[in-house]
């Protein structure tokens, strides 16, 4: 099914899977999953039916410079917040770092006090730390529906506030996740998790900033300056700040930071209390404890070369990178490839994340494809070090799990 189709579908008046399924006459679970990769790369936008218990599908229709205030909005913007409420048992249990989830907790419980703490919080670290996953776990816990606004270098206004879709052959006016999140508030407590909010420059999320001080509100010029309000005290928001150089970043302007309040550094949980980390990974990884204590004390040395003044490394390991080389090498080890362990290591931790040099043949002594002084080369030294000392045991059978 490709995306022609799925437009001809929408044109004609089909919205839910099983209409836009029986429209291009293709069988359901294939369309399901079709549709889910385009909602991913951003060219179908998906929405609890506000008439049903499934999702209906829009296609987001370029800015126009007309007036938008006459438009139908998407549900009469009579919603069911109930369907925003993230599943605690789809979600893995946040481990608190340092402290920072029983802050957060705390801050909150005293937020409708009078003077007490402004419910807006900011994250800040490595990737791969949890932050996002905080959030998400905070309004499981709690009950609250979570309305995850995803900042990208390319982002507009339209994708915070809302732009013009069509759904079922009508244009019609879909709310942006920040608009919202201030309607919810008005009714009941609200999240708003502003991931990666470094990712933008100011000028891209300036309409932001009176939603975050005391106005708590935005005004959505397209229709006609229409303004939404929302409710201080349950707008609830977190903001994420991945910190490397993976990608590039912006400085939050002096007024923005202020705005999110509270802020907490979250660094690696192995480099606090590596036992943690040793559980966290037992958890989501087909590994033996011995083999989970090596992985742990390997990425703690990396991540303090990542940190160290002057060092090669131009970033850690986190846990979700550990985890992926642990699958992968369980997979290796299945199908009998010579060492599965240091393969999985070039080909999950080390490739994807660490320059190699340029380097055409192996080197003659030592076998490796990457240049002597690379970041590639100083993993798969310390790597080889660690495997060396304690090869991992293959994994008895009972440990794999469904891996
Ligand atoms: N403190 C933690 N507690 C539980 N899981 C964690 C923790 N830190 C990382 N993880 C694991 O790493 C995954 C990625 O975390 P994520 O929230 O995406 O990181 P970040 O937003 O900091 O880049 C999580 O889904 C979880 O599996
Ligand atoms: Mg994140």
């Amino acid at each position: 099914m490709n995306y022609e189709q799925v437009e001809a579908a929408a044109r004609a008046g089909a919205t839910t899977t099983d209409e836009i399924a029986e429209y291009v006459g293709l069988d359901r679970s294939h369309v399901s999953r079709e549709l889910k990769k385009m909602v991913d790369d951003g060219v179908l936008d998906r929405h609890p039916d506000p008439d049903g218990n499934g999702y209906i599908y829009s296609i987001p229709l370029d800015d126009t410079d007309e007036d938008l205030d006459d438009l139908p909005v998407l549900g009469d913007r009579d919603y069911d917040w109930e369907r925003y409420v993230p599943s605690l048992a789809e979600l893995p249990e946040y481990v608190s770092v340092r402290g920072e989830l029983e802050d957060i907790e705390a801050a909150l419980d005293q937020r409708t006090a009078p003077d007490g703490p402004i419910p807006h919080f900011r994250l800040v670290g490595p990737p791969g730390t949890g932050k996002s996953l905080l959030a998400q776990y905070l309004a499981a816990k709690r009950g609250w529906p979570l309305f995850d606004v995803q900042i990208t270098a390319q982002m507009r206004e339209a994708d915070l506030l809302g732009s013009p879709h069509m759904i079922g052959g009508e244009t019609v006016w879909v709310d942006g996740p920040v608009v919202r999140g201030l309607l919810c508030s008005r009714e009941r407590d609200a999240l708003v998790l502003f991931d990666e909010v470094n990712r933008a420059p100011f000028r891209n999320k300036s309409a932001l900033q009176p939603a975050l001080d005391s106005r708590t509100s935005v005004t959505i010029k397209p229709r006609g300056n229409e303004e939404i309000r929302g409710q201080t005290d349950h707008f609830v928001t977190v903001a994420t700040m991945n910190e490397g150089a993976q990608y590039k970043v912006y400085d939050l302007d002096p007024a923005e930071r202020r705005r999110h309040h509270n802020t907490w550094p979250i660094p690696y949980t192995g480099l606090v209390d590596a036992g943690r980390e040793v559980d966290l990974l037992l958890e989501q990884a087909p590994v033996d404890e011995a083999t989970a204590e090596m992985m742990v004390s390997i990425a703690n040395d990396l991540r303090r070369k990542a940190d160290a003044d002057g060092g090669t490394l131009q970033q850690g390991v986190p846990l979700p990178a550990l985890v992926r080389w642990a699958k992968t090498a369980v997979a290796y080890e299945d199908a009998n490839r010579p060492n599965p362990w240091m393969r999985a290591a070039r080909t999950a931790l080390i490739n994807p994340r660490y320059d190699r040099g340029d380097v055409l043949t192996p080197n003659e002594e030592t076998g490796s494809m990457y240049a002597e002084n690379s970041p590639a080369r100083a993993v798969e030294r310390l790597v080889t070090h660690y495997l060396d000392e304690n090869e991992p045991e293959p994994i008895v059978d009972a440990l794999r799990g469904g891996a």
